[in-house]
């Protein structure tokens, strides 16, 4: 049996889907998108659980139209401001991935002020991926090691797996649980170094319906999982990392 999971990351899709299915408009889904992640961010302290991370745009979402586009940044810039205020008093840390160009100057100053806000809670960490893409992270990180190899302080021949993780977006443990709602089974570019040893749950639920006990049942599907990390015994390590 394995311990409430360390570092939990969710896909959270099928917004625009459950608003398109009550004849609503796609912004209709987020929104309620949002007030769900509100709740499970602060089930997620009740748990026990470490890390959150969720991927709330990634680089390709730029290619939907510019009005769903517009929405989404407006709403992320008002739970930065106002919504997650009750996250924030709860000692939970905010803290982003992903690139910086092309968000908006009012949605990068609204991450900056909650960052900062939030920069000294230590009850557990909110990573928000946010224009955020796995394999894109993976370049830019090749970029920085590229960069501390010719100002000499880094030799190429210290780089391993595990200290590859400072050079991320964040250093972050490894995924232990990877949760997609919404009907789809796939990874969708996101946190592509840090899930090698995820264990993955799917659900058909659309996020905005996702709730708590659905959230407990993903984590009593990993507290049964057998991990292994290429070992042969079982219950080798409730952690992927530092292997
Ligand atoms: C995927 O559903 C969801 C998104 C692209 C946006 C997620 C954003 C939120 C939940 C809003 C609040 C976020 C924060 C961080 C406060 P989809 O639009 O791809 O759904 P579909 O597959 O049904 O079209």
């Amino acid at each position: 049996m394995q311990d409430v999971p360390n570092h939990v990351a969710i896909i959270m899709d099928g917004n625009g889907r459950w608003a398109e299915e009550r004849g609503l408009k796609r912004s209709a889904g987020h929104k309620e998108g949002g007030k769900t992640l509100e709740k499970l961010a602060l089930y997620a302290k009740k748990m026990g659980i470490k890390i959150l991370s969720v991927y709330a745009f990634s680089t390709d979402n730029f290619k939907r139209s510019q009005e769903e586009v517009d929405f989404l940044m407006n709403l992320l810039i008002y739970y930065f401001n106002e919504k997650l205020d009750k996250v924030c008093k709860e000692g939970v840390k905010i803290i982003f991935s992903g690139r910086e160009k092309p968000l908006r100057e009012d949605v990068l100053k609204a991450m900056h002020n909650i960052t900062q806000k939030t920069i000294n809670n230590d009850a557990c960490i909110l990573n928000i991926c946010l224009n955020y893409g796995g394999q894109e992270e993976i370049v830019d990180a090749s970029l920085k090691i590229h960069e501390d190899i010719v100002n000499g302080t880094l030799n190429p021949h210290k780089l391993n797996r595990d200290n590859f993780y400072k050079y991320l977006y964040q250093d972050l443990p490894p995924i232990d649980l990877l949760i997609r709602t919404g009907k789809e089974h796939r990874l969708s570019n996101f946190m592509l170094y840090q899930s090698f040893y995820a264990e993955i749950y799917f659900t058909d639920i659309y996020f905005p319906d996702f709730l708590e006990t659905d959230f407990e049942e993903a984590v009593a599907f990993f507290k049964k999982r057998d991990r292994r990390f290429g070992n042969v015994k079982t219950n080798c390590k409730n952690s992927a990392n530092k292997l």
